[in-house]
C-alpha cells in the first residue's frame, strides 16, 4: 500500500523531458538525481545546464516562494548559489497536473558545476576546511534575511529535534542506548543552549549538497546547494549539521571534523559559549537522520534514497559516543584559536605567581641544579633502539650521569618527542594511516627507586591505583588541588613503588610536605628506569585513576593546554627539552650554504631523526616504512653493524697499509660470495669510486677509451662515471654522450623499441653496431658496463640472455664486461647473491656499493687477476679510507647477517608475494602497466591505455603514500615507474601494509584515467 503511494507520485526521466520541453522550451538530456522530497533532475541542453525540480502532490507554495526569495537574497553575495529561471510565462514557480490530477510545482535552477563530494576521494583536511569556510560564508550571508517561513516547524531543525525522543523504539537495544544518551544530555542543557544567539542558516550541508571544484589533487569546496531547509536557528546547528555528514567513513572523526570548525569559525565567528554544545549537536542531527529513515522505511519501503545515509550515521553515532565530550569541546576550542582549556590562561597566571620548589618535592635530594636528559628522537643519549630498550643499561647511564655531575637533578622531557613508546597502545589508525603518540605531556625526575616524594601543594588524594600494563604507569598517585583563585587543578605520580598503595587512600587530604610516596623500582613501575613522571591536568576528562602522559603529536596544542608545562611552576632553568629546529630554518639554511643542486625528497620534505629496521622515524617519531632503501641493507642501524662500527672504531681505524684482521676476513668473505673467476677485491668509499676505479681498470687492461653503456643508465657523480651515465647527460642540465661513450637502448621489454620475440637479440645488435661504430672511428673498445636489473631506468628487467649475447659481442671485439651490482648485489635479487648470476655470465668486473656498508662509506671493486695484474702497472693505488678497519668490520658484519638471517631467502619469499600480489593489483588497476624485478628489487610503471608513461600520477602515488607513511621514489626514462627495493628484513606484513596503501591510493580520484 505504501510503496504504492511513492511509486505514483514518483516522476520518470521521460516525464521530466517533457516537461522541460512544455515549460521552458528547453530539450535535452536528462538525468534523475538524488532528493529527499522534491524529484530532481538535470538538463542538459546544448549550451546550458539546468536542474530541474518537480514537487511532490502536496507541496507548499507558499514554501517554495520563500526558497525562491533566500536564492534572490543570497544572489547579492559573493557565493555561488542557484539562480532561478522562469517558465515561459514568466513564472518562477508553475505548476501541473500528474497523471492523477495532482498540482505538481515546477521549478528550473541553474546547474552549478562540480562534483558531489558524496563522490570525492580523498577528502583530505584541505577539503575539510574549505567545507567549513563555504558554510561559515553561507551563515554570513544569510544574516539578516527575514522570511515567516524560516520560522516554521521543521523536522530537521536540530533545535527542534526533541520530536525524536518518542521514537526510540524503533531502535535495536544498542541503538536505543547510543540514542538515548544524547537524547539526554540535549534534554538538560536546554537552558543554556536556547539562550544562544540565533540566526537564519541552511542547515542541510549533506554530502549531496556540496559541491567540489574539479581539481582532483587540491580540490576546494566551490557551492553548498539546496537552501529548501534554511531555519531560524542557533549557528552552531549549522556548523554540527556540516559536520555530521563530512565525517563519515572517517577512522578519525574528530580529527575529521576539526579543519570544518577551523574553516567555519574563520568566515563565521563562533563564541565560546557556543562551542561545549557541538559535540552533542553533531549527534542529534543525525538521531534527526537515523529516525527519519527508520519511519520513513515503514513509509516508502522502496525509496533508497532515505537508506543513502542510515548506515554511515549509525557508524558516526556509535564511534561518536566513544569519544569523551569534553575532550572533544577542547579541540573544537582549539580548531577556533582559542586556548583548548578555558582555565588555561588563568592557571598560568597564577602559576606565574608560585614559587615553588623541587625541594619541597624530593626534600632528601640535595641538589642545586636541574639538567635535562635529551631524550628527543633523534637523541644520541638514548643511543640505539636496542640501547635504549634495556632498561638496566639505562639505569646504569643515568647512575653514571649522577655521578659526572653531582648535586644535580635530571628532570626534564616535557613536550619531547620520544622514540621509546613502541607498544601498540600507543599507536592508532588516523585519516592517512598509523598516528604514533609519543610527544611527552608530563616533566620525568630521573632520580632514584625509594626517593620519597613529598606533596609540593595541599590537595586531596583523587586516586591511588596500581596501572600494572606493561610500560604503564605502575603504581600511581592523583592529587585533586585548587588555585587560590578556586581553578581546580590535578598532579599525577607515575612510576611510584607498590608501597604507595598502603600509605595514602583516596580522599585523603594531603599537606604541602607530606609524606606521600616513593620512587618505583624496575620491577612494579611499569618496566622503566626508575623515575618520578610528574603531570599537571587542569581537566581529568573520564579518567579515574589514569591520564594519557604522552599524546599524538598532530594534537599537542590541546594536550599541552589540558596538561601546563610543570616547569611553569618550578621555574628552573635546565629543566626545558630539546627544542627541535623548524623545517624551514633547515630549508633556509640548506638553500643559502649548501650546494645547490642537492634535492630534497617529497613536495613537503621530511626530517628523519632515527631508523629502525624497515622504518624510518621522523622528528615527530611517526614511523615510515621505507620500501626504497636499498642502502640500509640489512636494516636501518641494524644493531650487529652498529656495534662492530662502535667497536672497531674505539679500538683502531686507520689505512690498508697497515695489516690488519679486518681487511683480509672481509674480502675473504665478500670473495666466497662470487664464482672463483672473481678473486681480487679494491676496497672503495662509495659506488662512483667503485665504477671510477673500474674505468680505470678497463682502460689499463684494453688499453682503449671507448665505452658503451646503456641508455638511462647510471654509474656515479664522477667525471668519468657521469661520462658513462646517460641518465645525466641525457638527462636536465646533461650535454649529451661525450666522444668516448656509446650507448644502446635500455633493453625494456614492456615500452622499449623491441618488445615480444626475439628481443634480447634485437636488443643486443645495438652492442655490435656501436663495436663497428668504434672500429669506424679507428679505435678499440675498452668495456662494457652494464646493471644487472636497470635501476635509474625503472627497474628494467633484462631480456633473457642479453647479458649473455652482450658479452659474447663486447669480449670478441677485445673489451671488458662491468657488471654495475651498485644497486642490485647482496642477495637482494632472490634467487642469486649477485644479479649477473641471474643471466648465467662472469663479468670481468664487478662494483659493489650502497648495500655493503649498510649505510656506512664502503665500496669495493671484484675482478680477476687478469684484470688486478694489468691494473698494477707500477702506479700504486693508494686510496686513504678504503679498507680501512672499521669499514672492514661493517662489511664483514653485513655479510654475516645476510647469511645469518637468511636475508637473500626473504628477499626471495617476500619478492615473490609482493611481485604476484602486484600483479592481481594490475588487473583492478590498469593503470599498473607492467610490474617487473626480482626478489626485493622490483618495480611498476603507470600508464594509460595505450602505453603512455602516467609521471604526474607516479608522483601523486608517491607523495600520497608518503601521507600514509610509506617511503616510495618514483624513476624511470619518464619518471612513471615506482621502485621498490626496501631493507632485506622486509617481512610480508610489511609487503602486506605496502599492498593495503597501493590498494586504496588506487582508488583515489586523481589515480583514474
Ligand atoms: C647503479 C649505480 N651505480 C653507481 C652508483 C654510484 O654510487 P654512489 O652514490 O655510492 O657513489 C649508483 C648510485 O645511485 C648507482 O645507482
Amino acid at each position: 500500500m505504501m510503496s504504492a503511494d511513492y511509486s505514483h507520485i514518483k516522476v520518470l526521466p521521460e516525464q521530466a523531458k517533457e516537461i522541460a520541453k512544455n515549460l521552458y522550451n528547453l530539450e535535452g538530456e536528462i538525468k534523475s538525481l538524488p532528493g529527499e522530497l522534491d524529484f530532481n533532475f538535470r538538463l542538459k541542453t546544448k549550451t546550458e545546464s539546468y536542474i530541474l525540480k518537480i514537487g511532490r502532490p502536496d507541496e507548499d507554495l507558499e514554501y517554495l516562494e520563500f526558497q525562491q526569495e533566500i536564492l534572490n537574497y543570497v544572489s547579492n553575495s559573493n557565493l555561488n548559489a542557484p539562480k532561478v529561471f522562469p517558465d515561459i510565462h514568466g513564472k518562477y514557480i508553475s505548476s501541473i497536473k500528474d497523471a492523477e490530477e495532482n498540482t505538481r510545482y515546477v521549478r528550473l535552477l541553474s546547474w552549478i558545476d562540480g562534483r558531489l563530494w558524496s563522490s570525492v576521494n580523498p577528502i583530505k583536511g584541505e577539503l575539510l576546511f574549505s567545507l567549513g569556510r563555504e558554510a561559515g560564508k553561507i551563515a554570513k550571508a544569510l544574516e539578516g534575511f527575514k522570511h515567516s517561513k524560516v520560522h516554521r516547524s521543521f523536522d530537521w531543525d536540530i533545535a527542534q529535534s526533541e520530536w525524536t525522543f518518542k521514537y526510540l523504539e524503533l531502535f535495536s537495544k544498542e541503538q536505543q542506548e547510543i540514542v538515548s544518551y544524547f537524547q539526554k544530555s540535549f534534554e538538560s542543557f536546554q537552558k543554556d543552549y536556547k539562550k544562544l544567539r540565533k540566526t537564519v542558516i541552511h542547515n542541510d550541508a549533506n554530502d549531496n549538497n556540496i559541491l567540489v571544484s574539479d581539481n582532483l589533487i587540491d580540490p576546494t569546496v566551490t557551492a553548498i546547494i539546496d537552501y529548501g531547509d534554511a531555519i531560524y536557528s542557533q549557528p552552531i546547528n549549522d556548523l554540527a549539521v556540516a559536520i555530521a555528514y563530512a565525517i563519515m567513513g572517517k577512522p578519525d572523526l574528530l580529527a575529521a571534523a576539526l579543519p570544518i570548525v577551523s574553516g567555519y569559525h574563520k568566515e563565521f565567528s563562533l563564541l565560546e559559549e557556543e562551542l561545549p554544545f557541538l559535540y552533542h549537536l553533531v549527534a542529534m542531527r543525525l538521531i534527526i537522520s537515523v529516525t527519519k529513515s527508520a519511519l520513513n522505511k515503514q513509509k516508502e519501503p522502496d525509496n533508497t534514497y532515505l537508506l543513502i545515509s542510515e548506515k554511515p550515521a549509525w557508524d558516526v553515532l556509535k564511534r561518536w559516543q566513544e569519544l569523551d565530550a569534553n575532550l572533544v569541546h577542547f579541540n573544537f576550542r582549539g580548531a577556533c584559536g582559542f586556548s583548548a582549556h578555558p582555565d588555561e590562561i588563568a592557571f598560568l597566571n597564577w602559576a606565574k605567581t608560585q614559587d615553588v620548589s623541587l625541594n619541597n618535592l624530593f626534600p632528601s635530594l640535595d641538589f642545586n641544579q636541574v639538567f635535562s636528559l635529551d631524550m628527543h628522537v633523534g637523541s644520541t643519549w638514548l643511543g640505539h633502539e636496542t640501547e635504549y630498550n634495556d632498561i638496566e643499561l639505562t639505569t646504569f647511564k643515568i647512575n653514571r650521569l649522577q655521578v659526572e655531575k653531582p648535586n644535580t637533578l635530571f628532570a626534564g622531557g616535557y613536550l619531547e618527542t620520544r622514540p621509546f613508546y613502541s607498544t601498540k597502545a600507543y599507536q592508532k589508525e588516523g585519516n592517512s594511516g598509523l598516528e604514533y603518540r609519543t610527544m611527552h605531556l608530563g616533566v620525568d625526575f630521573w632520580v632514584n627507586k625509594n626517593t620519597p616524594i613529598h606533596a609540593p601543594f595541599d590537595g586531596q588524594v583523587y586516586s591511588i591505583y596500581n596501572n600494572g600494563n606493561n610500560k604503564d604507569y605502575g603504581p600511581t598517585l592523583i592529587l585533586e588541588h585548587k588555585t587560590d583563585n578556586g581553578i581546580p587543578f590535578y598532579t599525577l605520580y607515575g612510576h611510584l613503588s607498590e608501597s604507595i598503595l598502603n600509605l595514602v587512600r583516596k580522599g585523603q587530604k594531603i599537606n604541602k610536605g607530606d609524606l606521600m610516596a616513593y620512587v618505583g623500582n624496575i620491577n612494579e613501575n611499569g618496566s622503566w628506569s626508575p623515575h618520578l613522571h610528574f603531570q599537571i591536568m587542569l581537566d581529568m576528562l573520564d579518567y579515574q585513576q589514569d591520564f594519557p602522559g604522552v599524546a599524538f603529536p598532530n594534537n599537542v596544542s590541546v594536550w599541552s593546554s589540558l596538561c601546563p608545562n610543570p616547569n611553569v611552576l618550578f621555574k628552573y632553568d635546565g629543566m626545558d627539552s630539546h627544542q627541535n629546529k623548524s623545517n624551514k630554518e633547515l630549508l633556509d639554511f640548506r638553500k643559502k650554504h649548501l650546494g645547490k643542486s642537492l634535492s630534497l625528497s617529497y613536495k613537503q620534505p621530511l626530517k628523519m631523526e632515527r631508523g629502525a629496521g624497515v622504518y624510518l622515524i621522523d622528528v615527530f617519531g611517526r614511523r615510515y616504512l621505507d620500501t626504497v632503501n636499498n642502502v640500509a641493507h640489512v636494516g636501518h642501524e641494524h644493531p650487529r653493524v652498529v656495534k662492530a662500527g662502535q667497536e672497531q672504531m674505539a679500538v683502531l681505524n686507520t689505512n690498508s697499509r697497515y695489516l690488519h684482521d679486518n681487511i683480509n676476513g672481509f674480502a675473504k668473505e665478500l670473495l666466497e660470495t662470487f664464482p672463483q673467476e672473481l678473486s681480487v677485491v679494491h676496497f672503495v668509499n662509495s659506488g662512483s669510486e667503485a665504477n671510477e676505479l673500474a674505468l680505470r681498470m678497463t682502460k689499463a687492461f684494453t688499453k682503449a677509451k671507448d665505452m658503451i653503456a646503456v641508455e638511462i643508465g647510471y654509474h656515479g657523480n664522477t667525471n668519468a662515471c657521469i661520462d658513462i651515465s646517460s641518465y645525466k647527460f641525457d638527462g636536465k642540465g646533461g650535454q649529451g654522450a661525450p666522444e668516448h661513450t656509446h650507448i644502446v637502448p635500455l633493453p625494456d621489454m614492456f615500452r622499449g623499441l623491441y618488445q615480444g620475440e626475439n628481443t634480447a637479440e634485437n636488443y643486443a645488435k645495438h652492442i655490435d653496431e656501436q663495436i663497428e661504430n668504434i672500429h669506424e672511428k679507428d679505435r678499440n673498445l675498452a668495456g662494457f658496463i652494464c646493471e644487472s636489473i636497470i635501476s635509474c631506468g625503472g627497474q628494467v628487467e633484462l631480456p633473457e640472455n642479453y647479458l649473455k649475447l652482450a658479452y659474447q659481442a663486447v669480449r670478441k671485439a677485445g673489451g671488458l664486461c662491468i657488471a654495475d651490482e651498485v644497486q642490485t648485489g647482496c642477495g637482494r635479487v632472490g634467487h642469486t647473491f649477485w644479479g649477473f648470476q641471474l643471466h648465467d655470465v662472469i663479468p670481468d668486473i664487478v662494483t659493489i656499493g650502497k648495500p655493503i656498508g649498510n649505510g656506512h662509506p664502503l665500496a669495493a671493486v671484484v675482478c680477476t687477476q687478469e684484470v688486478a695484474n694489468a691494473f698494477a702497472n707500477g702506479m700504486e693505488y693508494f686510496n686513504t679510507f678504503g679498507g680501512n678497519p672499521v669499514s672492514c668490520a661493517i662489511g664483514k658484519e653485513v655479510l654475516q647477517v645476510i647469511k645469518d638471517e637468511k636475508l637473500q631467502e626473504n628477499a626471495l619469499k617476500v619478492g615473490n608475494y609482493l611481485k604476484k600480489e602486484l600483479i592481481s593489483l594490475q588487473k583492478k588497476f590498469p593503470i599498473i602497466g607492467d610490474v617487473r624485478g626480482q626478489g626485493l628489487f622490483l618495480g611498476f610503471e603507470l600508464v594509460d591505455k595505450n602505453k603512455n608513461p602516467l609521471a604526474e600520477k607516479a608522483s601523486y602515488l608517491a607523495n600520497r603514500m608518503k601521507d600514509y607513511g610509506i617511503l616510495m621514489s618514483t624513476d624511470g626514462k619518464d619518471n612513471n615507474a615506482l621502485k621498490i627495493k626496501p631493507p632485506m628484513v622486509f617481512s610480508m606484513d610489511n609487503a602486506d601494509e605496502l599492498l593495503t596503501r597501493l590498494k586504496q591510493i588506487f582508488q583515489e580520484d586523481f589515480m583514474k584515467f
